[in-house]
């Protein structure tokens, strides 16, 4: 019971990674926040072994606007977090030169600009209570870039320079603050790829299989928990070895 009475937020937490992390908090004793977007609060049922302990939040993070308002409503309903995984994400890939602006903003909105403003309304109250631990959900994508995804890997480079960042600014105040690089994991965002695509993926991962969400579950786990307490502003690769 590694997260025993402490307050967890995690966004996309209605499936794939975000599912994972939120189970496996709560199988460490967590209390935990899952926020998501327009999915019914009966989805929370589905998180299995939750008992009281599951809260659930609709929220759009596409709407920059709104989304602190609603984060700071949840915080004070819960009393503060002690753990935030920004963890909710989307896709929009085309070649650069075709994408549509609006396409390119969209995954900025929410994969990035709706993580830092969580990030801070979260973190000023870690700040006060002088501990925290922030997980921003990076990519592989956002360290080494991806052809058709300029602005997914533009929103995964942002949010490692604002772990680091905020790591700077939050670290002598008790807080920590770091991000995962998942490499190639099974969830809808992948299920997408075709067959010829996920072959060659395999091809570059020297442990020959793909990624599942409780890998990723697992190593959130450790940077949220005390396990981790002399690290901060890093990035942890989750890949197979996909980047050695
Ligand atoms: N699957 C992979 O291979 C992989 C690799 C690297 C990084 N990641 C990152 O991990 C995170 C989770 O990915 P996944 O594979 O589980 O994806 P997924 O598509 O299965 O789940 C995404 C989650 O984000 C939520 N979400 C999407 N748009 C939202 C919005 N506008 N407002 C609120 N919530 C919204 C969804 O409701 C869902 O809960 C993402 O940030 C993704 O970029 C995934």
């Amino acid at each position: 019971m590694r997260l025993l009475n402490k307050k967890a937020l995690v966004t996309g937490a209605s499936r794939g990674i975000g599912k994972a992390i939120g189970e496996r908090f709560l199988a460490e004793g967590a209390e935990l926040w899952g926020l998501s977007a327009g999915e019914p609060a009966d989805l929370a049922g589905r998180i299995a072994g939750a008992g009281g302990k599951l809260h659930w939040i609709s929220a759009d993070l596409g709407d920059t606007n709104a989304v602190e308002g609603i984060i700071e409503a949840v915080q004070k309903e819960a009393g503060g977090f002690d753990i935030l995984v920004n963890n909710a994400g989307v896709t929009k890939d085309g070649l650069s030169f075709r994408m549509s602006i609006a396409d390119f903003q969209k995954v900025l909105d929410v994969n990035l600009t709706s993580a830092f403003i969580i990030a801070r309304t979260v973190g000023r109250e870690m700040i006060r209570k002088r501990s925290g631990s922030i997980i921003n959900m990076s990519s592989v994508v956002g360290l080494h870039g991806n052809g058709g995804q300029a602005n997914y890997a533009a929103s995964k480079a942002g949010l490692i320079g604002i772990t680091k960042s905020l790591a700077r600014e939050m670290a002598s105040r008790g807080v920590r603050v770091n991000a995962l690089a998942p490499g190639f994991i099974e969830s809808d965002m992948t299920a997408a790829m075709s067959e010829e695509a996920k072959g060659k993926m395999m091809e570059i991962i020297p442990l020959k299989r793909s990624g599942k969400p409780e890998d990723i579950a697992s190593a959130a786990l450790f940077l949220a928990s005390g396990d981790s307490s002399y690290i901060t502003g890093q990035v942890l690769s989750v890949d197979g070895g996909m980047f050695i």
